[in-house]
């Protein structure tokens, strides 16, 4: 089974985040933080919104959480769990995801 490259983890390095487009039309995005690549689906939990609102933003200022560029909810990168803001408690949808010698990042299954 052959797994998709979405990006490669030098995309990564300017800002730590990255957004991109699938194939099938879904939003997503990715963030390190600490050294580790994490990705979710660009929708938020509580509006089914962007979290960006096109700014290609997904960190806060200090880079180690993500937030909605609409209300300054924050959430967890290691597992997308929103600690902060009106969807507090809700839970982004995570994609896995494998990085290979390369430095490619794979879609593992969608
Ligand atoms: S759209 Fe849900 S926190 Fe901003």
């Amino acid at each position: 089974m052959s797994h998709p490259i979405i990006a490669h983890v030098s995309q990564l390095d300017a800002t730590g985040d990255l957004g991109t487009t699938l194939p099938d039309g879904r939003t997503i995005f990715m963030v390190r933080v600490h050294g580790r690549i994490s990705a979710f689906e660009n929708r938020c939990p509580h509006q089914g919104v962007d979290l960006d609102g096109g700014t290609d933003t997904f960190l806060e200022g200090g880079r180690e959480l993500i937030q909605c560029s609409r209300h300054g909810a924050l959430f967890l990168p290691e597992n997308g769990e929103c600690v902060f803001g009106p969807c507090q408690g809700r839970m982004l949808t995570s994609l896995p995801i494998s990085i290979d010698g390369a430095g490619n990042i794979r879609l593992s299954s969608q």
